[in-house]
């Protein structure tokens, strides 16, 4: 009787795409009633990079794709499903942006579609690349996170501006029958009784487009920014310690923590709850701001160009956000160095 071989899902490639438009705190500090100095302190962010009005979602997410898919060394029509991971589609309802990157890109009559976990986007990306791998459904899994977060920021709202940019980061996911290259764990979760500490309220089911919604401007991002803060620091936290315990790692054995890029502070107070070094967690968010499903793989992007992460090196994820979601994975990086 034969056997069939266990297979795992590793992480072969990454890619990123940061828009050319820079948008500095000087800029901000005349668009809304805010200061440098408040903005650098209370969330360590310099400046964010905002897409041109012509250059959509996919437009940015194709751009990392055909980057990933290069490092990867897979060719195009061995890649046998695309997902993409954003809240700000380029479409609300319909087509899925995943369908319109595959389009963009050149890959056809291959199964693509759109999840929804905002900050979270990238790691429940990776969760679902694993189970269609593991289950032998799927070889070759190109993910991908996006966002054009400045088409849903209202700009005269300070409490929520200076915080989002847009960008986008993508991973080719392979089978692989070499445990040491595989995905170690993932975990991801929710709690929709918080859904309403970051939302957008239209356009939806609730909020059907009417001259109500634009005058009360609800196709806006809103947040209830301190709570989220507080919760963000010990869910991320307590994720993050019950990923390594499972998996009898110490928090000293990770070269690369990669954290959610939403605030400085945040990420500083998980770093040192785990007793990280300055070395071993990676920062953009002061380069590149809130980026939501597009800050994990864009910071990865960073450290694999600067030549920081070199083949088999483990890395941990972390991340938090809309839903609300959160998510954890213990991974090496299966690709190539730089
Ligand atoms: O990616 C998904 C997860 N997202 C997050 O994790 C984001 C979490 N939240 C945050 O990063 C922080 O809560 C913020 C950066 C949004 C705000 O920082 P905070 O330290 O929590 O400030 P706060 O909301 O408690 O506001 C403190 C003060 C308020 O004034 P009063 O009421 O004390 O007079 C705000 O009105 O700061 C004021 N404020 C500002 N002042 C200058 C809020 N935004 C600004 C601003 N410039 N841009």
């Amino acid at each position: 009787m034969s056997q069939t071989k266990p297979v795992y899902a590793s992480f072969r490639s990454i890619g990123a795409y940061v828009p050319e438009k820079i948008l500095t705190n000087a800029d901000l500090e005349k668009m809304v009633d805010t200061t440098d100095e408040w903005i650098l302190k209370r969330t360590g962010i310099k400046e964010r990079h905002i897409a041109a009005e012509d250059e959509y979602t996919s437009d940015m997410a194709a751009k990392a794709c055909e980057l990933a898919i290069e490092r990867s060394g897979i060719a195009k029509d061995e890649i046998d499903l695309v997902i993409c991971a954003t809240v700000t589609p380029d479409y609300f309802n319909m087509p899925s942006t995943a369908c319109i990157i595959s389009d963009k890109i050149g890959i056809r009559d291959v199964q693509a579609f759109d999840i929804s976990a905002a900050c979270s986007g990238f790691v429940y990306l990776l969760s679902v690349a694993k189970a269609f791998i593991e289950s032998g459904m799927k070889k070759n899994v190109l993910i991908v996170g996006a966002e054009k977060f400045s088409s849903i920021v209202d700009y005269t709202d300070r409490t929520t501006c200076i915080l989002f940019g847009d960008g986008a980061g993508a991973a080719m996911i392979s089978a692989t029958s070499n445990k040491a290259e595989g995905i170690i764990d993932l975990h991801a979760s929710a709690d929709g009784s918080y859904a309403d500490f970051l939302v957008t309220p239209a356009p939806g089911s609730v909020n059907p487009v009417s001259q109500k919604v634009l005058d009360e401007g609800l196709q806006y991002v809103q947040m209830k920014g301190n709570e989220t803060f507080k919760l963000a620091v010990k869910t991320l936290t307590k994720d993050v310690k019950e990923i390594l315990a499972k998996n009898e790692i110490s928090a000293d054995e990770i070269p690369h923590f990669i954290p959610h890029q939403a605030n400085y502070r945040i990420i500083k107070a998980v770093g040192d709850a785990l007793k990280m070094t300055e070395e071993q967690v990676v920062v953009t968010v002061g380069k590149y701001g809130n980026t939501s499903a597009a800050s994990i793989p864009m910071a990865l992007n960073d450290i694999w160009e600067s030549g920081r992460l070199q083949e088999g090196e483990l890395m941990l994820l972390d991340t938090f956000g809309g839903g609300l979601t959160w998510a954890s994975a213990l991974l090496p990086f299966a690709g190539k160095s730089k």
